[in-house]
């Protein structure tokens, strides 16, 4: 049974009813963030339940060093962590001098929390009786403004229901912060320095090893009554912390109240011995425009992101909430403003994944961004990669490849590998694929192909040196081969000849191959500066060709499928749908050993290469393919049942492409991985959007043409969607009936529409 205390509404992500067993889960679901900085729902009071403290900082990590049973030659050194940072939400609440807290209350009612997705805050509201008796209300809201993204405000209320009380806030910031998954469980941070003046309080602290430096800020102002009153707080500066304290004296049915803003300003941004002035400067601001101010500010930014990213859904709720959900948290990770951060696959959400980039950005992400932003956030984030190119390269010489290869990072921050479980760091080699296939991607949407001779070639050809040296000739197959590695479903390891791998493999190659002549037929001067970069010779194209050529792919004539690697028709063979649910998910009932024996597949990994490269196979390919290996995949990643839904579709079987994609869109609202606790699943969102834009609405790009082949689930009334194709706004309406297509623009486009030419021209529409 998944988790269904979500209310289903189509803006926000409500809970009603306090329950400590699922603070946790909450705090993942109601995140908040602004693309340079996010925190975990905590609550701003003192709370002595279970509980997971969470803020984070876009790109300000820690190198905790490697912890392995046995250590083997190239290990990275450290795994790169996201930095739990010090906390600048709290208010510790005083009613007659006792503690708020939820856990310790005698009662908590008419509790609601509500993540408005809309106008982007999250707000709460509950009554309690305190161990004192004192009845009291209180009213939160809190939001991280995302046109000022250093900056975050809060606006809180206890009014006494019972009796009149004294009221203390007591707003403050703690340094001493900690990660719960610590390899050597160090502290990852060093105060600097904890300063007053007069209302306002900042610590400045700096991370160890990587010397990040950063300022914690905050400032308050008081209310009684609703009114604006100037008090003389009670200040206390600790070695980590400061905190101030404001006394109040509320009336019964009147409330106290305090507004907090605080937030970070790093040395990312700013020169380090500045960073008390530059927070001075956002309060100042912040103060100057005032709560009000900032909210509405925040409400229009939302609205204009919105306007562009939005997919409504008539007739179901749920799945409305669902595609909203993800479409505002992956805004909330990235908006693309800062070439030097990317989408972690828990965002700003939790620690898991250490906050890091992983091929998810590249195989996932960018369509959603390409689409429903300027195309140069796409751009930025291939520069992010190209920027990256030297270490790629200096991480596959570690492993002893040589000429300028490249092994780009599975797991990284700054461009070296992170992550040293040797399956993953060694084997997972097809995330190399992934970087070339988002350069194709981000080229066939956009149609920008300057980013090829510019930067993109560079990072071809080492890839392509890459997998010509990591292929072998195997002489008994006289062909070549790729051993030892972990494809996309990582519940097999060291298998040779993962069809997937060696597919992007031989493509990467081709298609570098390809670049190579038009970069040298059409921009001559590009191309004469890579080649005195590189060096390629003819006879080293001739050698790539070779290993392309000759690929060999493992291939099941008795089932008509490519076989997910060598030694899958040895396994058992026993479909899902015949394992317990007791037995599920296998990867928390089963030991590791078992998974690696066993027949599931954890992600899609054949069909993603079907998804990848949909143009090169029939119908009646995929048909076999997803009716082979479906029925074997237990989707335990996040990104799995979105690849299932696309493919679903394309086939027509709307019923299971709706399934996947409820899975999908409520993979962290229903819990479906039972993980939720750790954080929210940020990566697979964009692969939410894909399952409606490519799924339902069938979209391509298809002879240089944006493509479509609408279809509806029979849950849905109608939905639609807006793209940016090549600066052109198409808003596609699609009911059972007809699909409705405008455009936003000055000139007209032609779209292919079920194979067939539609003209349509700005400010009007057009039914299909
Ligand atoms: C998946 C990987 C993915 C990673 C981060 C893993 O569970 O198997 O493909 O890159 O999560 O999302």
């Amino acid at each position: 049974m998944n988790q269904d205390y979500i209310k289903a509404d189509a803006w926000s992500i409500i809970e009603e009813e306090f329950d400590p067993g699922r603070v946790k889960s909450s705090e993942s679901l109601f995140s908040i963030g602004n693309g340079a900085m996010g925190q975990r729902a905590n609550f701003e009071e003192r709370f002595s339940g279970p509980s997971f403290q969470g803020s984070y900082i876009g790109g300000v990590f820690y190198p905790d060093k490697t912890k392995v049973g046995w250590w083997k030659n190239g290990y990275p050194e450290y795994f790169a962590k996201v930095l739990n940072a010090p906390n600048w939400i709290g208010i510790n609440v005083f009613v007659n001098n006792e503690a708020l807290d939820l856990h310790t209350c005698k009662e908590v009612k008419n509790f609601r929390r509500e993540l408005n997705m809309k106008e982007g805050f999250l707000s709460r509201s509950f009554e309690a009786v305190l161990p004192n008796g004192v009845e009291i209300q209180v009213k939160s809201l809190r939001f991280l403004s995302i046109v000022n993204d250093e900056l975050g405000a809060i606006k809180y209320e206890v009014t006494p229901l019972n009796s009149d009380a004294v009221i203390q806030f007591e707003p403050y910031l703690d340094g001493s912060i900690t990660n719960t998954d610590a390899n050597w469980e160090e502290r990852f941070w060093k105060t600097l320095e904890v300063t007053t003046d007069k209302d306002k309080g900042f610590i400045v602290s700096k991370t160890l090893k990587t010397e990040f430096h950063v300022g914690t800020y905050m400032k308050s102002e008081i209310f009684q009554n609703g009114d604006r009153i100037e008090l003389s707080p009670e200040i206390n500066t600790g070695d980590d912390t400061v905190s101030f304290t404001y006394t109040i004296k509320a009336n019964k049915g009147e409330s106290a109240g305090i507004i907090k803003y605080a937030g970070y300003v790093t040395d990312m941004n700013h020169k380090r011995a500045d960073l008390v002035q530059a927070a001075t400067m956002v309060l100042k601001k912040a103060e100057e425009q005032g709560f009000d101010n900032l909210r509405k500010a925040q409400k229009e930014a939302w609205a204009s992101i919105w306007e562009m990213a939005d997919i409504t859904i008539a007739g179901d709720v749920k799945a409305q909430q669902g595609i909203r959900f993800n479409i505002f948290q992956l805004n909330q990770t990235y908006l693309g403003k800062d070439e030097r951060l990317n989408i972690g696959p828990k965002g700003f959400t939790g620690e898991k994944y250490g906050g890091s980039t992983y091929w998810d950005t590249e195989a996932y992400c960018i369509p959603f961004y390409m689409a429903t932003k300027d195309q140069k956030v796409a751009r930025k984030l291939l520069s992010y990669r190209y920027n990256h190119l030297e270490k790629a390269k200096e991480n596959a010489e570690k492993l002893g490849f040589t000429n300028g290869a490249a092994l780009y990072p599975m797991v990284t921050m700054n461009g070296e590998e992170s992550h040293n479980e040797w399956e993953i760091t060694f084997e997972e080699i097809h995330r190399n694929g992934a970087m070339v296939f988002a350069i194709y991607n981000y080229v066939r949407f956009t149609g920008d192909f300057s980013y090829i001779p510019e930067k993109g070639l560079e990072v071809m050809i080492a890839i392509a040196r890459f997998w010509h040296q990591r292929a072998n000739y195997s002489k008994h197959k006289d062909k070549y081969v790729i051993l030892g590695v972990t494809g996309p479903n990582e519940y097999e390891n060291n298998v040779n000849n993962n069809w997937y791998t060696n597919y992007i493999a031989k493509w990467c190659i081709e298609y570098c191959l390809e670049m190579l002549d038009k970069v040298k037929d059409s921009y001559e001067e590009d191309y004469l500066r890579v080649m005195g970069l590189t060096s390629v010779s003819d006879d080293e194209l001739a050698q790539w060709k070779k290993v392309a050529d000759n690929m060999y792919f493992p291939y099941s004539e008795e089932h008509g499928v490519y076989l997910q690697q060598d030694g899958f028709l040895d396994k058992e063979i026993i479909p899902v749908s015949e394992l317990g649910k007791t037995q599920r998910p296998i990867n928390q009932k089963w030991s590791w050993d078992r998974i690696l024996r066993s027949c599931y597949i954890k992600q899609a990994d054949v069909l993603q290469g079907f998804y990848f490269f949909a143009d090169h196979f029939s119908k009646e390919d995929l048909k076999k393919h997803f009716d082979y290996y479906e029925p074997l995949t237990v989707h335990e990643s996040s990104l799995s049942p979105c690849v299932h839904s696309i493919q679903a579709a394309l086939l027509g079987r709307m019923e299971q492409a709706y399934e996947f994609y409820v899975r999908t869109s409520r993979l962290d609202l229903d819990d479906y991985n039972k993980e939720v606790e750790e954080g929210c699943h940020i990566t697979s969102m964009a692969g939410t959007w894909m399952s409606i834009v490519e799924g339902f609405g069938g979209m391509r790009v298809e002879d240089d043409k944006l493509s479509f082949k609408p279809q509806i689930p029979e849950q849905w009334d109608a939905y639609s969607f807006k793209i940016n194709f090549r600066d052109r706004i198409i808003k596609v309406h699609v009911s059972e009936e007809q699909t409705r297509f405008s455009l936003e623009g000055q000139e007209s486009l032609e779209i292919l529409v079920n194979g067939k030419t539609l003209k349509i021209t700005p400010d009007s529409t057009v039914t299909a």
